[in-house]
């Protein structure tokens, strides 16, 4: 970057539109390219947007290089994932120089974590928008398009506050909860959609940035939640998926009543045209009996909780700050069992955290065989600057020791995955049709004289459950007998009405 460019912090005032063009912010192909990395919460955030975007005229495009409208949605919670980012950026330097009409920004963690440093690392990038600014992406985009009308970079930054700049109330202020218009092309697939119900988190796990890139813990008020869930279901969403960082931390006082999520799913569950909720990350600490006994007596709340362990070793969770023991894991775990039998349970698991030895890496494979995890997502420790452990402790594990207890984990894993999935073998599960594999997506050519095709969805206990039926099902709850199994998916046979009225009684019915 030359240093002469000015970085500025956004002020809509400096807008010059009186001497640009007055057509500089339509003349441009509206072809909007978007990439996005991170969590559920990234997705929703970019199916916000997008919705935004469409509703001013523009229009997806899978391709990049025809895009002049291109947006990164980041994240920060390793290394690795803002490599991406920087890689994919660097590949668009060229092209933005060759077409000034091209308006890159950088929306999401990263560019809440990273802030004007991007421009340094990548000059081509227009403005770049942090986690609670995104109702100001429009306004942004248009703005860095009468700059460069002009031969200018203006290069905008519009980020919330730091956690150590100021009271909390401004800190929380910074961070706005941006739930506007919902994009049904933008979800994972037409019947499933996510909803926030809390932005930011206040759990400081050593390692983790997202405390300082999404903000302040703050929980949405019930009443705009269940109008939203009222639109999606009216859109024909069928599932809903509430999203949180500690999502059953939920807590919010409306005209006086205190609603912990379990009052939110009672509320939900009545929304006609929802067939399934889910809800996650839940956080250890925080699950209560009257969110398990929700969840057992709401026949829509589906069996399965992700609640992430990350250690099996309470040393190590003491150096997390995880705020509990392997003990406290396993009364919750009972608890779990207790109210709600057959319910699966995932988790997350950090390897290669300062300080773990060789034995509290064993503690850590022994809570696998222990608790069971449907599964298990297994992340080698990143080092992320500004964060507790960044500050206290050496990265000091070499990345081969990662590697080899993060195989062993997955292997683990993957071996008591396969084992509980074969005990479904001969039994039926309900599943909400998502639609065509992604094996016959792959396959489509082929396949396109017969009806029936390799469908999947995913079981009550959120499975995911293959089989071959008519894609007209999608969307739909239908009965599938488990006949083989992987340690990721069940395979199985559709159960057609007049097969389920004959003996589909016989078969035992599993979540
Ligand atoms: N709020 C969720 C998780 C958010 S981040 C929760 O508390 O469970 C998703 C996962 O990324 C975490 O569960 C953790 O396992 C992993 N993670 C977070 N920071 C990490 C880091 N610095 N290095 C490696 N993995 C990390
Ligand atoms: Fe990160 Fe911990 Fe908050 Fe999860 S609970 S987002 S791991 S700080
Ligand atoms: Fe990544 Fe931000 Fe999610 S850091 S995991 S996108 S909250």
């Amino acid at each position: 970057m030359s240093q002469s460019e000015e970085i500025t912090q956004q002020d809509p005032e400096s807008v010059q539109t009186d001497s640009a063009p007055a057509d500089v912010v339509t003349d441009h192909n509206h072809k909007l390219y978007i990439e996005t990395v991170g969590c559920q919460m990234n997705m929703l955030d970019s199916e916000l947007v997008v919705a935004d975007l469409r509703k001013r005229g523009y229009e997806l495009t899978q391709n990049v290089k025809e895009a002049e409208t291109v947006l990164f949605n980041t994240c920060s919670v390793r290394e690795h994932a803002e490599h991406k980012i920087y890689s994919s950026l660097g590949r668009l330097r060229y092209g933005a120089r060759k077409n000034p009409k091209k308006v890159i920004g950088v929306m999401g963690c990263m560019a809440q974590k990273d802030q004007k440093l991007i421009f340094q690392k990548a000059p081509q990038v227009d403005f770049v928008v942090g986690t609670g600014q995104l109702a100001q992406v429009a306004e942004l985009i248009d703005k860095a398009r009468v700059n460069h009308s002009q031969n200018r970079r203006s290069r905008e930054l519009a980020v919330g506050l730091g956690r150590k700049d100021g009271k909390r109330e401004e800190i929380t202020n910074s961070f706005q909860s941006y739930d506007p218009l919902r994009d049904p092309e933008m979800r994972p697939s037409p019947y499933q959609a996510f909803v926030r119900i809390m932005i930011g988190c206040d759990k400081f796990c050593s390692y983790c940035v997202v405390p300082s890139t999404r903000g302040p813990e703050q929980s949405r008020g019930p009443r705009e939640i269940l109008s939203e869930v009222k639109v999606l279901a009216d859109q024909g969403v069928k599932e809903v998926t509430l999203l949180g960082q500690t999502v059953n931390s939920y807590k919010h006082t409306q005209d006086g009543k205190l609603y912990r999520l379990s009052d939110l799913l009672y509320l939900i569950h009545d929304v006609e045209g929802i067939d399934r909720i889910k809800f996650v990350t839940s956080y250890p600490k925080d699950m209560t009996n009257d969110l398990l006994e929700a969840i057992r007596d709401l026949p829509k709340a589906t069996r399965y909780l992700h609640v992430p362990l990350q250690h099996g070793c309470d040393d190590v969770l003491k150096y997390m700050k995880r705020g509990y023991t392997v003990e406290d894991y396993r009364d919750m775990m009972h608890r779990i069992n207790e109210i709600l039998p057959g319910c699966s349970v995932s988790s997350d698991f950090i390897v290669g955290h300062p300080g773990e030895t060789e034995e509290s890496h064993q503690k850590s494979l022994e809570s696998i065989r222990e608790f069971r995890f449907k599964n298990s997502f297994i992340f080698k420790y990143s080092e992320r600057p500004g964060t507790k452990a960044a500050e206290r402790f050496e990265d000091d594990i070499p990345e081969e020791i990662k590697k080899r207890r993060n195989n062993e984990m997955l292997d683990l894993q993957n071996e008591i995955s396969e084992a509980d999935n074969a005990e479904f073998i001969g039994r039926q599960v309900e599943v909400l049709v998502e639609g065509p594999s992604k094996s016959a997506l792959k396959a489509s050519d082929d396949s396109a004289d017969s009806l029936a095709e390799q469908l999947m969805g995913r079981s009550k206990c959120d499975r995911i459950v293959v089989f071959d039926g008519n894609p007209r099902l999608a969307g739909s709850l239908a009965d599938v007998e488990v006949i083989d199994v992987t340690p990721t998916t069940l395979i199985g046979n559709i159960i057609t009405r007049e097969y389920q009225h004959q003996s589909g009684a016989s078969l035992p019915i599993l979540q």
